[in-house]
This record gives structure tokens, sequence and C-alpha cells, in this order.
């Protein structure tokens, strides 16, 4: 079996993760929480979404939050944008990089983006034209494209319909989204297969949330087919408030210390990883579901005295 040698992480935490949560974080606190990843070797963020503030009012300070970040390293700055009007601001708010998003089932698209699919795909050109005129890249991302909470399986031919559009628009980079948590590990192998062949040479990221469980072993279907880009939330904060029972996404420092156990790069230091996950539990002010924060990693030793013996 031949994984990738690297594999790059891309923290969706800020964005997926805090969209979710009942309180706003404050900017500072979130600017802080990106500085301290890009400090622990992060090097590709969605840093939030610049979409109604009405809609999303935990990221209404997406220019503000921008404005703050440490861009001494070249760490990739992406937010996700629905429309013209968010690639204008982001844009003007200085990111690297837009993600367009569309779901591959209609009825999460008319619960997220208020628009049918097709109306989201005859928008897309003015959106890469709007930022690549102003030198920002632009990746696409496919939500729902292993499962709609709405409409239950999504047929592949839905995803193509998008990921065709993203092609004839020269997108190189094309998020697949498992955004409820649906995927399963040969879903996925035969996803990427099928992928990879109908599009060769593109990038493929993949995005999955951990709600039943299967998070990692969906990224391990992934890496055995040679994919070498995945999403994921410091903690594993996250999930779309505009589907029924989302959960977070897989856990940033439990995905690298599976990566790193496997002799995968990712250029990350676990150990600052899990230190901002425990700062970011205290921020959020519950027990985040993240593993590797509670245990630590598998070779963390423990003294055998320390402990009550099981004596009868
Ligand atoms: N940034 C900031 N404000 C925006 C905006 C954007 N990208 N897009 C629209 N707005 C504002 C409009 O200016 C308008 O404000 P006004 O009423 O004060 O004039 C208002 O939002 C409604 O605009 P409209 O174009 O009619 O949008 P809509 O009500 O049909 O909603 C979206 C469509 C796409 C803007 C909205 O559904 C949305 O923001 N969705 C994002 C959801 C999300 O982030 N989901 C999680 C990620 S997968
Ligand atoms: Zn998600």
């Amino acid at each position: 079996m031949s994984y990738p040698t690297r594999v790059t992480v891309t923290e969706v935490g800020p964005r997926d993760g805090l969209q979710i949560e009942p309180v706003f974080v404050p900017t500072a606190t979130k600017i802080r929480l990106i500085n301290d990843l890009i400090a622990a070797g992060v090097r590709s963020f969605e840093a939030t979404s610049f979409v109604s503030p009405r809609a999303v009012p935990q990221l209404r300070d997406a220019a503000e939050v921008i404005a703050g970040l440490d861009r001494s390293t070249g760490a990739k700055i992406l937010a996700l944008v629905p429309n013209p009007k968010g690639a204008e601001l982001a844009a003007k708010a200085g990111v690297d990089g837009v993600v367009i998003v569309v779901s591959a089932s209609e009825s999460h698209n008319r619960s997220n983006l208020n628009r049918s699919v097709a109306d989201s795909l005859a928008g897309f050109k003015d959106i890469v034209d709007i930022a690549r005129g102003a030198g920002v890249d632009v990746h696409g991302a496919i939500a729902t494209s292993f499962g709609c909470p709405f409409e239950g399986d999504v047929p592949l031919a839905s995803v193509y319909r998008i990921a065709d559009r993203f092609a004839e628009l020269g997108i190189q980079v094309i998020g697949v989204c498992d955004t409820t948590g649906m995927a399963t590990p040969l879903q996925v192998s035969r996803v990427c297969t099928a992928m990879q062949a109908r599009y060769p040479g593109k990038t493929w990221d993949l995005h999955f949330h951990n709600t039943r469980g299967l998070g990692l072993a969906n990224v391990l279907a992934g890496l055995q087919a040679g994919v070498g880009h995945y999403d994921s939330s410091l903690g594993g904060l996250g999930g779309c408030p505009f589907a029924p029972g989302a959960t977070g996404n897989i856990c940033t420092e439990d995905l690298v210390h599976m990566l790193h156990e496997m002799d995968i790069e990712t250029g990350i230091d676990l150990g600052k990883l899990v230190e901002a996950a425990h700062s970011l539990e205290r921020t959020i002010g519950r027990v985040l579901p993240g593993q590797v924060m509670k245990a630590g990693p598998r070779l963390t030793l423990h003294a055998c005295d320390a402990v009550a013996r099981a004596v009868g």
C-alpha cells in the first residue's frame, strides 16, 4: 500500500467550527487561534466566510479577522464565499483564496444558500472573475457529496455536474465534502477513484465530519486512494448550521497524530496543536470531541506507581 508521503492539512475550525457555536467568539480570540496555529506550522486555513451576517452572525467580523492574521510564513488564507458580494469583500480584505461552495443535493443547497443548484452554478463565473481579477485564487467545494440529510444518498452524477463546472472554470483544487458525516470508507474509495479518473490532474481535498465516528477511517480510505489534502478542525469543533444533526469536523490534532504515526509529514508541531486545542476548549467553555488532546500522543507514558493498583 503506498500513501502520500506528505499531507496538507487545512484548518477549517475558524470557519466550519465557529459558525455553529451559539456564542460569538470575539475577533481577537479568533485571530489568536489562527495565529497560534500558524506558529504550530499549519499552512492552510479556511479562516472565515464572507456570507450574509444575518445567515451566520458568528462570522460577521470576517474582514477584521483577516486583517489581524500573521502573513509572514506564507500560510494560505482562504475564506468561503457563496456569491459575488462575498468574493468582493474577501478580495478587499486580502485573502489568498476563496472557496466557492455549492451542494450536490438540491434541498441542502436551498437550505444553505437559498437558491437552486442551477442558480449557484450560473453564478460561479462572476465569482471567479471577481476573485481572479483581484489576484485571488479560487477553490471549489462540493457539499453533501457523500449524502444529504434531506435526500439520503447523492448520486455521483450530481457530484459530477458540479465538478464539471469547476473544471470548465479552470479550478484546480476541488473539495469533496461530507457535510453531515454520511461517508463510509468504501464509498470514499469509490468516489475518489471515480473523480480521479474523470478529472485527471486535479487536486482533491477531502472534508469529513466525524458525526458517526467514521472520520479517520474515511481519511485512511482517502490516503489509500492517494489523496493528500484534508480539512479538519482543532478539537473537532464544527458543523453546518443549515443541516440537521451536524457535528464536528474530523479533529486536527487527531488527524495529525495519525498521519505522523504513519510516517506522513505535515510540517505541524503536534504538541503546539494540543496546547491550542486546550486554549480553544477554555474559550468555547465545553469539552471538545478531540481525543489526543485528552489522552496525549500514543507514547505518552505514566509513572506506574502514580496510579491505583487493582489488588483484591
Ligand atoms: N456578505 C455579506 N452580506 C451579504 C452577502 C455576503 N456575501 N450576500 C448577501 N448579503 C446580504 C445582502 O447585502 C442583503 O442585505 P440587505 O438585506 O441588508 O440588503 C442580505 O444579505 C440578503 O441578500 P440576498 O442576496 O437576498 O441573499 P439571501 O437572503 O438569498 O441569502 C446567501 C443568500 C447566500 C447570502 C445566504 O444564504 C448565506 O449567506 N449563506 C451562507 C451560509 C453558510 O455560510 N453556510 C455554511 C457554509 S457551508
Ligand atoms: Zn463542514
